[in-house]
């Protein structure tokens, strides 16, 4: 689930740490992770750092329970450095830095981030967001004499964050991943990753990205892809409706071409077998409970405005029908729960023969 906004924790870090592993790319790899070339473009869907705020805590509880985490390890582990060398990882489209909180402290160790976005305000935002998590010590990474060769927007200083286990130098770049995707610095990293993307792109975009997986022979962990699944409780009659609409908004062009919506991470994995790569994908569903706490409820509240909208603009004759539904779910939030799909997909490159 994506939330648009109008501008104009939950899970502790983790217990699990990964290992070093002997891989190919490892030892071909440059010792630090360059950034894209291409300059950035303007932002034609904009997110609030309010609402990648608000979801973060759910998107963390929802990733791979203990079970999942320990496959997870062993997959990463599988797709990671040689011993002693950090960990180089691209985050595609990291709002704020919800992923990278998520994913570092169970990577451990030393590592390298490009984040990228096209939201020079969300990357501008990273600070205040990591002090909110209080995940560790983060100070000035120091300048980026690649980044330095970018046009405007000036991209923000790099950042160093000091974790116990972990320590990671992050460069953010402002980037528009619908043009700059291949320019990525694909062959020097270990890991490409995102979360709450596939939704917003295109079966062509997937297309580049499963074809940049393969030619480069990089792992991909792409996490929060909602898959269509909104299960309400209790139940009221205009729910499904309201999934249906909210399913067509999805497919709108979101900057990357007509999206795919919930049916997104089913097309990479597709792309991806084909490219070669192992792929695993498991549920990382989000489950709201109304009677827990205020959190929870204005979740919930912001699924109920987001999903009554997106689908008044689908279909503007049903907008009665569609603000009762909203009032009926507003006055229930309290004792409703909602469980609404998403999928994470791991692929690791085929084996060497
Ligand atoms: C739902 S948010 C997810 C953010 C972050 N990964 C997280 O999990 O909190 C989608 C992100 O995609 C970014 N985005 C949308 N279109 C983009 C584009 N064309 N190029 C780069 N980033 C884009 C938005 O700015 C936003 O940060």
């Amino acid at each position: 689930m994506t939330q648009r906004s109008d501008r104009r924790s939950d899970r502790r870090p983790g217990s699990v740490k990964l290992g070093a592993a002997d891989n190919a790319k490892a030892r071909a790899g440059p010792s630090t992770l360059p950034t894209a070339t291409q300059p950035p473009a303007p932002a034609p869907e904009g997110f609030s750092a309010g609402w990648l705020q608000l979801r973060e805590a759910f998107d963390h509880r929802a990733r791979a329970g203990d079970a999942g985490l320990r496959a997870l390890a062993g997959l990463l582990r599988a797709a990671g450095p040689a011993a002693g060398e950090p960990w180089r990882v691209i985050d595609l489209a990291c709002g704020t830095g919800s992923n990278l909180r998520w994913l570092a402290p169970r990577l451990g160790g030393p590592q390298q981030w490009l984040v990228v976005d096209h939201d020079p305000a969300l990357l501008a935002h990273w600070p205040q967001a990591m002090a909110s998590a209080g995940l560790g010590a983060l100070r000035p990474g120091g300048s980026n004499p690649a980044l330095a060769r970018s046009q405007p927007p000036t991209p923000p200083p790099a950042l160093h964050l000091s974790a116990p286990g972990l320590d990671a130098r992050i460069v953010r770049q402002p980037l528009d991943l619908a043009r700059g995707l291949d320019a990525l610095p694909w062959q020097a990293a270990h890991l490409v990753t995102a979360s709450a993307l596939l939704d917003l792109v295109s079966a062509d975009w997937l297309d580049r990205l499963a074809h940049a997986a393969g030619s480069s022979r990089t792992a991909l962990l792409m996490a929060l892809s909602v898959d269509g699944r909104h299960r309400w409780t209790p139940a009221d009659p205009f729910d499904d409706s309201v999934a249906r609409l909210f399913a067509r908004h999805q497919h709108r062009d979101k900057g990357f071409g007509p999206a795919l919506g919930a049916q997104a991470t089913h097309h990479l994995r597709v792309r991806l077998r084909a490219a070669g790569h192992r792929v695993w994908t498991w549920r990382s569903d989000w489950q709201l409970d109304g009677g827990r706490d205020a959190a929870d409820r204005r979740l919930m509240a912001a699924m109920i405005d987001g999903m009554a909208g997106a689908a008044q603009e689908v279909d503007a004759s049903a907008r009665p029908a569609l603000q009762a539904w909203q009032g009926r779910r507003q006055a229930l939030l309290g004792a409703s729960r909602l469980r609404v799909g998403h999928l994470d997909l791991m692929a690791l490159p085929p084996e060497r023969g």
